[in-house]
């Protein structure tokens, strides 16, 4: 088992001072612009005590790849001072600052968009309620796309963060060109399923390029992806593992294994002796330190992650206990709130948009 208290060294030399991870979680706070709000800064700031990294929730790299209200954005220089801020906040607390950088791709929509239509890999809506048709990108728009996420990464390094994690999970743009459900494409971009990765690996030699030629200290890449999609076609897990055995060939610091439970099993039929987590962490066999996330509120799970994986991220469990991990490594885990997130969201004086998007996003889940 990986030791919580344990420091890692990335490929790229940047050394993480113990084995957890605050997961990337969206807080709905920025400005209307995806300018970062002081509100926004003081929730990281609070939270990261202990942690050895902050990763910050997803921060559109394009203005069409806007998510939803409220998004952070890294989109343009304008952004930067707030996002340098950000990054300082979460230093003076002795964690790593890495901000998630994506494009909502489909998953979004067209008042989001102040009127402009969503883009995707091809025009198919995803399948939930009311979703949107979206343009198929052009190659030259692809290319731009890529570009883009570049230009996200040079402001992430100017910015002074100590990496970027690319949102590769959660049927997003990156998602989308891999997944069979949303890319139909027959051009350089899409078919087989080599091509539906020429993406990814197209975005990544591009990151690298940037990091290259701007950072000069190391800089941690890692990449988020999830692991099945329910739609038919849609990726499997033996496309996943596919894309493991791409990814630990390249120069990624970390994967990020998205999970709402750290337990789940696999879809599949054919794997159904161990939990996804296990399975990837066999696959990947060493090659790339692996994150590993869900559910995680006390000690114990974070002692069954990390028989899994090399980091442990935790999500809700840090939103309702912001001092959790410094009480985990302090050994007051009698102090930890045990209470269920939906009730734990009242006891703090969060930010209101925030709040009111915790109590929709719980209401949601139980009327599942
Ligand atoms: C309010 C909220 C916002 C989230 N936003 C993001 C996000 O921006 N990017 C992302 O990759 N995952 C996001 N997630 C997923 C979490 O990173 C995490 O994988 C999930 O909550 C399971 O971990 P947990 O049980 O420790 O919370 C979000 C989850 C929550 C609850």
């Amino acid at each position: 088992m990986n030791e919580l208290t344990e420091k890692l060294t990335f490929a790229s030399g940047a050394t993480l001072k113990n084995r957890l991870m605050m997961s990337p979680m969206t807080t709905q706070l920025s400005f209307f612009n995806g300018v970062i709000t002081k509100d926004e800064i003081n929730y990281y700031a609070e939270r990261a005590g202990g942690v050895g990294a902050i990763i910050t929730g997803a921060a559109n790299v394009q203005d069409i790849g806007k998510g939803w209200p409220g998004e952070l954005s890294i989109a343009d220089d304008e952004t930067l001072p707030r996002l340098k801020e950000l990054a300082d906040a979460i230093h003076a607390k002795g964690a790593k600052a890495i901000v998630q950088i994506f494009h909502g791709g489909r998953m979004t929509s067209s008042a989001t968009l102040s009127g402009q239509q969503p883009v995707s890999a091809s025009a198919v809506p995803a399948e939930r309620p009311d979703a949107e048709v979206p343009r198929e990108l052009s190659e030259a728009e692809i290319v731009e796309t890529i570009k883009a996420f570049g230009d996200g990464t040079r402001r992430a390094i100017n910015a002074g963060f100590d990496g970027i994690e690319l949102h590769g999970a959660n049927t997003y743009l990156i998602q989308q060109f891999f997944s069979p459900h949303s890319n139909r494409r027959t051009d350089a971009w899409g078919g087989s399923l080599e091509k539906r990765y020429h993406f990814i690996d197209s975005l990544l030699k591009n990151i690298f390029e940037v990091v290259d030629e701007y950072a000069n200290k190391p800089f941690i890449v890692g990449y988020r992806f999830s692991p099945e999609e329910f739609e038919t076609p849609g990726i499997r897990f033996e496309d996943t593992l596919y894309l493991i055995e791409q990814l630990a060939k390249s120069r990624l610091d970390y994967l990020h294994l998205s999970l709402n439970h750290y337990e789940r099993m696999p879809r599949s039929e054919k794997y159904t002796e161990k939990s996804i987590l296990a399975y990837v962490h066999e696959a990947l066999k060493n090659r790339k330190p692996l994150v590993g996330v869900g559910g995680i509120r006390n000690r114990k799970d974070v002692e069954s992650v990390l028989e899994n994986a090399e980091i442990a991220a935790i999500g809700q469990q840090l939103l309702v206990d912001p001092t959790w991990a410094e009480k985990l490594l302090d050994n007051e885990d009698s102090k930890f709130v045990t209470k269920p997130f939906e009730e734990a969201i009242h006891d703090l004086d969060l930010p209101v948009p925030l709040y009111n998007f915790l109590v929709e996003r719980y209401q949601s889940i139980v009327n599942i």
